[in-house]
């Protein structure tokens, strides 16, 4: 009988499927988006495994949980539900996660909603989460809880007696003390992050800032080592603690940015924008990203240097994001506004429009069209863990002959300093002029600064990420976990699938 092997389980808020219902009152799966499903798709892919989520609706909709069993055979992998009611989405997801949470770890405290309310629901669905994970998981298992929604759900798992190994990761920033102290419930949450095994965030600032949080707020606390990976001591626990810098399956993206039809998308693109060099913005539609100021920058960059005038496009692409929040919905009209406004005073009837805006998701092909015909990526979020859309853009840039020009308040600045034309995305002017820097950047420096973001962004992808966390999940000596290692080291670590 073939032995059953130990399994890597993710467990996310969403799982990569979105039950939706169609206009024509069909349920039907589509694919989700973000940064945490386009990081975890190939992990999965590639492992095999279980992977437990909310499928993005409400508990009313019909059971699909046939189409589901059918889309996580055909992707090699198993997915599993978790339903939630029309309460649970209000107080959880939008109140406690996105009301409370993703503000305020953005460093946007006023937009805080601290309602009681979510608290107790938000502890509710981590003990449901925490139920059906402990259901599926053998202690052999290696169970890997993923981003702020579900920052409870291993003090839960053990109190109901879970014995396997609990990995978390926090794929959005954590904020200074100063900003974390104002959450009513800071103590609770973070003694509750302390039942994790290994916590990891993507970079040295988060963790330094959690760090930080645990010292002021837990008596006794106590840090050991150095290097990526740290052991800590604090409320009666010992944990470890490290920044793991996500990224994605790069050799995935620049294969699928070579065919010809995507170059083809591309070539027509600009056909459509004559003779002018195309910027790009992709961001879901949310205030972190920083996206209005950006367009100031914009109208500032053709009111400061004329010449740019019917040179340069944005093509900013907004897809559509958490439209029950009325945050979310402010944002959309503000957008709209400032595209009417750059475009009412520049436009050139008949010929040069300057910025095209695209509301809705795109299809793969889309987005990699976008990614190879792009010679400048604007990426300027206010805050953001990572952005993976800065490394996706490098990763299709396969003539390497184009620019990033990137917000040092991104977590991917720590590792794309050099090659990238680092801004303050507050200082309109400062972008403006590097946007004007990118556009007259010679040809030689373009590229160089382009192959190395490559090389780095190649060499730590998102299978390096995940065998970095696994590894120093399962190390026995941390002393002997080889810190932040590079392609072609050891093995994968050792979860796979059934
Ligand atoms: N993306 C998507 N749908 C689209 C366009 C882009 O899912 O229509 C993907 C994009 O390729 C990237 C992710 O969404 O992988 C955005 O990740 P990022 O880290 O930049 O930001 P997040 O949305 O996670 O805050
Ligand atoms: C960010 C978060 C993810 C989230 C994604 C999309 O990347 O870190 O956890 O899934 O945004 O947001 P949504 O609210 O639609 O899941």
């Amino acid at each position: 009988m073939a032995q059953r092997r130990d399994r890597l389980i993710v467990v996310s808020n969403r799982l990569p499927f979105i039950f939706r219902c169609g206009d024509n009152g069909r349920w039907h799966l589509e694919a989700g988006g973000g940064g945490l499903i386009t990081a975890l798709l190939p992990v999965l892919r590639n492992r095999g495994g279980v992977w437990i989520g909310w499928p993005g609706s409400a508990e009313d909709a019909p059971d699909l949980s046939a189409e589901l069993a059918a889309a996580g055979a055909d992707a090699g992998y198993t997915l599993q539900a978790v339903p939630l009611t029309a309460e649970e989405v209000r107080n959880f997801y939008e109140g406690f996660a996105n009301e409370i949470i993703w503000p305020l770890f953005h460093d946007m405290q006023l937009l805080c909603n601290f309602d009681p309310a979510y608290w107790r629901t938000y502890r509710e669905v981590n003990r449901k989460y925490a139920r059906i994970v402990d259901a599926a998981a053998s202690p052999r298992d290696f169970v890997w809880v993923h981003d702020y929604h579900l920052m409870n759900v291993a003090a839960d798992l053990r109190a109901l007696g879970c014995r396997s190994r609990l990995g978390f990761f926090l794929h959005i920033p954590f904020p200074s003390p100063d900003i974390y102290l104002k959450l009513p419930w800071r103590k609770e949450l973070l003694e509750a992050l302390l039942h994790y095994d290994l916590i990891g965030f993507q970079t040295t600032r988060d963790r330094r800032n959690f760090l930080q949080c645990v010292r002021v707020l837990l008596e006794d606390t106590e840090i050991e080592g150095r290097g990526q990976v740290l052991q800590v001591a604090a409320a009666g626990r010992r944990v470890r603690v490290g920044h793991f810098p996500i990224s994605i399956d790069f050799n995935a993206f620049m294969g699928q940015a070579s065919a010809l039809e995507v170059a083809a998308r591309a070539a027509e693109l600009h056909r459509l924008l004559p003779k002018r060099k195309l910027i790009l913005g992709i961001d879901r539609l949310d205030y972190t990203k920083g996206i209005p100021l950006r367009l100031k920058a914009f109208h500032t960059v053709l009111t400061r240097y004329p010449e740019l005038r019917e040179r340069i496009s944005l093509i900013q692409v907004v897809v559509p994001s958490r439209e029950d929040i009325r945050e979310y919905t402010d944002l959309k009209t503000e957008i709209e506004q400032l595209v009417g406004k750059i475009n009412g005073s520049f436009v050139d009837p008949g010929g040069w429009v300057p910025v095209w805006y695209v509301y809705r998701s795109l299809s793969r092909l889309d987005l990699l069209a976008y990614y190879r015909a792009a010679d400048i990526a604007l990426v300027t979020p206010l805050r953001d863990g990572m952005n993976l859309v800065a490394k996706e853009y490098c990763a299709c840039s396969i003539e390497e002959d184009c620019a990033l020009i990137l917000s040092e308040f991104a977590g991917a600045a720590e590792q794309l300093a050099r090659g990238a034309i680092l801004v303050n995305p507050y200082d309109v002017e400062g972008v403006a002029d590097a946007i004007h820097r990118a556009f007259r950047m010679g040809g030689e420096e373009r590229q160089a600064r382009m192959r190395g973001m490559r090389r780095s962004i190649r060499r730590q992808d998102v299978f390096w990420w995940v065998d970095s966390f696994l590894r120093a999940a399962i190390a026995k000596d941390l002393r002997a976990f080889p810190g932040l290692p590079g392609a072609g080291d050891e093995p994968h670590a050792e979860y796979v699938s059934v």
